[in-house]
């Protein structure tokens, strides 16, 4: 039996991974899955119950908590906790800049690992992260490793703060991706690391359509 069509795309914060998979899951009619935002729910849950970051096992305990819901024909992926949609609310800073903390315990990795590949299971599938191409899908048929310079993802970043109305300094938060990428990379349990057979797309003079175009003819060549 043939494999679903499974796409991988991993890389540093704030590189263009979810705007560009979103597209791209778009234009080929597969579904995306974000699961930076799995790490980000169990994040706010268990700040909103002043639970300890490294309070693994009670951390462990609420995942059940969490669900995603995929809607067919909307590419935006809907994430609830205890049933209220907190889709919106996972993005707020101040879990940006604590989730790295918690997506370094181990069996909260192992728990929602088993998660996405059950997703990765049912459907052709585009799924972003950090670890997709070398621990949750390693025999993808596609696996992206997407990069910028960090000067130009602290630039998008803050373009997009303004566009939200959240008006930051640059500098701080260039030293935020700083801090949370030098955070993933060296975590113990699967790191951010390029799989050996990942395509390097450097995206830092390239805007989203040149991106998409990039990525849509690297998948075409991969599985024609
Ligand atoms: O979109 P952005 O790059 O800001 O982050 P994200 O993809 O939402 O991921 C948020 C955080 O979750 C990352 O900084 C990692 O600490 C963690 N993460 C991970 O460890 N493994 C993944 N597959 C996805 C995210
Ligand atoms: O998911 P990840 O953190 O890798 O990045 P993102 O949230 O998709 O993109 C971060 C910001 O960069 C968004 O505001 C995108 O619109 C923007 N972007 C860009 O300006 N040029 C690109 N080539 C890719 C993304």
């Amino acid at each position: 039996e043939m494999q679903n069509i499974q796409v991988a795309i991993d890389g540093p914060a704030s590189a263009g991974k979810s705007t560009v998979a979103k597209l791209v899951a778009t234009a080929f009619g597969y579904i995306y899955c974000d699961t930076g935002a799995m790490y980000r729910a169990v994040t706010l849950q268990a700040m909103h119950d002043k639970i300890e970051l490294t309070n693994e096992s009670a951390i462990l305990a609420m995942l059940k908590q969490i669900e995603i819901v995929f809607k067919p024909g909307d590419p935006v992926q809907h994430v609830f906790v205890n049933d209220s949609e907190v889709t919106e609310a996972i993005r707020q800073p101040e879990i940006t800049n604590a989730v790295s903390t918690v997506a370094s315990l181990p069996s909260i990795r192992t728990e929602l690992v088993a998660r996405q590949r059950d997703i990765a299971s049912q459907s052709n599938i585009v799924m972003d992260g950090r670890d997709i191409g070398t621990a949750v899908l390693p025999n993808a048929q596609v696996k992206i490793f997407l990069i910028a310079s960090v000067d130009e993802r602290a630039e998008r970043r803050y373009k997009e703060n303004i566009a939200k109305g959240i008006n930051t300094s640059l500098s701080k938060l260039k030293d935020e991706i700083e801090t949370r990428d030098r955070k993933d990379s060296t975590r113990k349990t699967s790191p951010l690391t390029k799989a050996a057979d990942a395509i390097e797309v450097d995206t830092t003079s390239m805007n989203i359509e040149q991106v998409v175009k990039e990525i849509t003819k690297i998948i075409n060549k991969k599985i024609k």
